[in-house]
């Protein structure tokens, strides 16, 4: 059998975290402890929250889910495969493939338009999409974040919500199930929160999975469960049955159209 494969086959949770640990070695001596046996799962389809105060170890965990880093110990299940102890290209072809990833800080390239930006994750992606083809779906996801004429503008010519909008278009080009956001909101204004936890909402209608990493509980409250971690430890909300349904309830969504309550 294969011991990397999760036993519990298509039936198994998209994002499932056993007894991991980070610790950072400073200096070669030094041990920092900062993520402490995590265990937890996210169905497919679920919008979660992480939340927990400065230093907590979100940051830490989010780059380990989103296979930007790897566990010191334990296991990471993405959709079924260990992916925890995979390195280098393999882990960057996994993320090519299944995670988007959002930055609180936009990470788009400088003096690039916003078109290249949306578009380099393709240049990676096996299947040899022609030039033209490329071209065409980064349009498409430009279009539908409402940018469809800002496309040859450099981030610099972009309002900190267009930015996050073009950097959520580079997170979702090569469709991944999962979208992984650290603090998308926590450079933008009120009303361009808004804007963009509208889009979270409606892409997570759509199927997508969504984690974020949030301060604000009126953000936390568009999400459908809450994640709390403390001093690298979950004290609630680690699995699927734990988490209350809230609704949108507490952003000022005023023209924001009504939406169906799911569940
Ligand atoms: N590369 C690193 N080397 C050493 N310590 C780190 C490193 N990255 C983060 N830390 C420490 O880990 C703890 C958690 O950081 P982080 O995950 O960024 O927290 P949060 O995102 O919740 O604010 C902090 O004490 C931080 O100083
Ligand atoms: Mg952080």
């Amino acid at each position: 059998m294969d011991e990397k494969k999760n036993t519990r086959g298509k039936e198994c949770p998209l994002i499932d975290l056993r007894e991991v640990d980070k610790t950072y070695f400073l200096g070669g001596e030094l041990e920092v402890p900062v993520l402490k046996k995590i265990t937890m799962t996210v169905e497919r389809g679920e919008y979660v929250a992480l939340m927990g105060a400065s230093g907590s170890g979100k940051s830490t965990l989010m780059n380990i889910l989103g296979c930007l880093d790897r566990p010191t110990s334990g296991e990471y299940f993405l959709d079924g495969e260990e992916v925890g102890s995979v390195s280098g290209d393999k882990r960057a072809k996994i993320r090519n493939k299944k995670i988007g990833f959002v930055f609180q800080s936009f990470n788009l390239l400088p003096r690039t338009s916003a078109l290249e930006n949306v578009i380099m994750p393709l240049y990676y992606t096996a299947g040899g999409l022609s030039n033209a083809e490329v071209v065409k779906r980064g349009k498409e996801m430009l279009e539908r974040m409402g940018l469809a004429d800002r496309m040859d503008h450099a981030p610099s010519q972009l309002s900190g919500g267009q930015q996050q909008r073009v950097a959520i278009a580079r997170a979702l080009v090569n469709h991944p199930p999962v979208l992984f956001a650290d603090e998308p909101t926590g450079n933008l204004d009120s009303r361009t929160s808004v804007d963009v936890m509208n889009l979270f909402e409606e892409l997570n209608n759509e199927g997508i999975t969504i984690i974020l990493v949030t301060h604000s509980t009126e953000v936390a409250s568009c999400a459908k469960r809450t994640i709390r971690i403390h001093d690298g430890s979950i004290v609630s909300g680690a699995f699927t049955s734990e988490g209350a349904i809230s609704g949108c309830a507490g952003l000022d969504r005023s023209g924001a159209e009504e939406k169906e309550v799911r569940k």
